[in-house]
């Protein structure tokens, strides 16, 4: 079956940016001029996704807004013959896009479950709105492809240091059984260095079969008291092969301040509008810290 709906849970409260996201979504945080749930859209889109459904919280109607029309601006960049930004401001209304709240953030398991009906009886991806993934194939289709040959559920990981393993859902990887593709013994949501059983993993790109909604139904609070979707997958795992894709391209952690600021220097120094200024900026700035640093040491 094709591949053809994404959930894009999206009810976070945002807390590592707060005071910014005491009334905004953080999703709509821009790098540079782009929030970054456009990026996720943009790869939605770019692997052939057909709808998406965003899961909200919150604060979160500026989401809505983002994707819908807005007459009264597109009419003033009309009038203005502003034609690049009304470009810009219109290609972000031809998604099919559809929106559910989620009505107490029990955790991204229970975020997930809320997409049940949407999604019905068909694989679907998850894809998180904290990492910008970069890659010649789109890495949401990178998981669909492997669908296609394995009709099984696949989660992308990446390689992390071994002291972050705290931050993210862990696998234990049993072979390699292509290129890439791993089986996996089982899933461990944010176990300490000391406990993780490897350095790979969960990277917020998911394919997942409509079986995880039965598993999801009954799961308990896992790690820091959540219905975890690692938890979910772990279940699910053991009554149906569960694979994970090792993703090569770049990541762009933004759900992270340093990772943030990080994305948006990278960002800004290929944007047509800012790089020159930013480059040359950066150059003189790094002069600059670099002479204060010898002060320092002398
Ligand atoms: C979630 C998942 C975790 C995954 C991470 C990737 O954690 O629970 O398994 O590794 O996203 O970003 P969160 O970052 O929401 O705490």
């Amino acid at each position: 079956m094709k591949v053809k709906k994404a959930v894009i849970p999206a009810a976070g409260l945002g807390t590592r940016f707060l005071p910014a996201t005491k009334a905004m979504a953080k999703e709509m945080l821009p790098i540079v001029d782009k929030p970054t749930i456009q990026f996720i859209v943009e790869e939605a889109l770019a692997s052939g996704i057909e709808d998406i459904l965003i899961v909200t919280g919150k604060a979160k109607r500026p989401i809505e807004d983002h994707f819908d029309a807005n007459f009264e601006l597109e009419s003033n960049l009309r009038e203005k013959n502003k034609t690049d930004l009304l470009k810009l401001v219109e290609e972000t209304t031809d998604v099919n896009l559809h929106f559910i709240r989620q009505s107490h953030p029990k955790g991204l398991g229970h975020a997930v479950l809320q997409a049940k009906a949407f999604v019905g009886n068909e694989p679907f991806v998850v894809m998180l709105g904290d990492d910008i993934m970069e890659d010649t194939i789109p890495l949401s289709k990178q998981l669909m492809n492997d669908y296609d040959d394995t009709h099984a559920s696949t989660i992308a990981v990446m390689k992390v240091p071994h002291e972050e393993t705290s931050k993210y859902g862990i696998i234990n990887p049993e072979a390699e059984v292509s290129n890439g593709l791993y089986n996996v013994n089982n899933f461990v949501e944010k176990p300490t260095p000391e406990e993780a059983p490897s350095d790979l993993a969960i990277i917020g790109r998911y394919l997942l079969t409509p079986e995880i909604f039965h598993v999801l139904e009954s799961q308990e609070p896992g790690a820091g008291g959540e219905i975890q979707l690692t938890d979910a997958i772990d279940t699910l795992n053991k009554t149906q092969r569960v694979f994970a894709r090792e993703f090569t391209g770049k990541r762009y952690d933004v759900g992270d301040k340093f990772g943030f600021m990080k994305t948006s220097i990278e960002y800004g120094l290929v944007h047509p509008e800012v790089k020159d200024n930013l480059r040359d900026y950066i150059i003189a700035l790094g002069a600059e810290l670099a002479k204060e640093d010898t002060a320092e040491k002398k």
